[in-house]
């Protein structure tokens, strides 16, 4: 099966030793100037394997890591896969909390607050771990049940960077959460943030709220520029 076909593939497989289980491959094709650069830095592939091990061991989930392969031409390493444990999630945060926009007060069973409150101790638990994650998109955090319970686990953790002394500030905190917030609407952002600061310990900021209102306006901004050319490549 086929999970997504952009700059990256995403695709399941079986697993070959466990029969009843599955495996993702996510191959990560390095184009131009990124094959020169990857002879210094480390490629896509080894860095979700180097992330997803020590968020885990941090305590912060992420789908237990199997193997990555660099494949290598004279040229520079051109394509490389990292392979993990397929997570059989019940939902994405994407999808409740899209259903949270359009004014549902639950999902799948699990009430709003409930689901709200799990990613925003999720999120919080990652950022005091020293981990951001730089693209904590709703897509990118899967929801698996287990009776009454919920548990978060981030994927695509290929750009996360993990301090090692240093703390991760509210300013970047801010930042890294705009992505997953912007789906909901103002008193499900207060919701969330409410909870965000009560993991958090610290004394409720309202500064969220200037950062997300510039994060809507540049997404929109984005938005017209795009169907503004759009219409102008149309015409010619
Ligand atoms: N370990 C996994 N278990 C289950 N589904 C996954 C897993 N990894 C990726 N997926 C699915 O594939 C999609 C794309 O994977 P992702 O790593 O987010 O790639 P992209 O960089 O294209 O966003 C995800 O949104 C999710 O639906
Ligand atoms: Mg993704």
């Amino acid at each position: 099966m086929v999970h997504r076909d952009q700059r990256n593939k995403v695709w399941s497989i079986e697993h070959p030793l466990k029969p009843n289980e599955s495996l993702v491959v996510k191959q990560n094709r390095a184009r131009g100037i990124k094959k020169f650069t990857y002879r210094f830095k480390a490629s896509k592939g080894q860095r979700h394997w180097d992330n997803a091990w020590e968020m885990l061991r941090r305590g912060v989930k992420s789908p237990t890591p199997i193997a990555y392969f660099e494949q290598t031409e004279s040229t520079g390493i051109t394509h490389n896969y990292y392979v993990c444990e397929f997570v059989d999630a019940a939902f994405s945060v994407r999808k409740a909390f899209t259903a949270f926009g359009n004014g549902k007060e639950s999902y799948e069973g699990f009430s709003k607050e409930k689901i709200i409150k799990a990613v925003a101790y999720f999120s919080c638990n990652m950022h005091n771990k020293k981990i951001i994650h730089h693209d904590l998109t709703g897509g990118n955090l899967l929801v698996t049940t287990e009776n009454e319970e919920i548990n978060i686990t981030a994927i695509d953790i290929g750009r996360a960077s993990i301090n090692m002394m240093e703390s991760v500030s509210e300013h970047q905190r801010l930042l890294d959460l705009m992505r997953c917030c912007y789906k909901l609407n103002w008193p499900n952002r207060e919701l969330f943030m409410g909870y965000y600061f009560e993991a958090y310990g610290r004394k409720f900021s309202h500064r969220w709220k200037t950062s997300l209102s510039y994060y809507d306006w540049k997404l929109k901004t984005k938005k017209k520029l795009k169907r503004a050319l759009k219409s102008k490549w149309g015409e010619t």
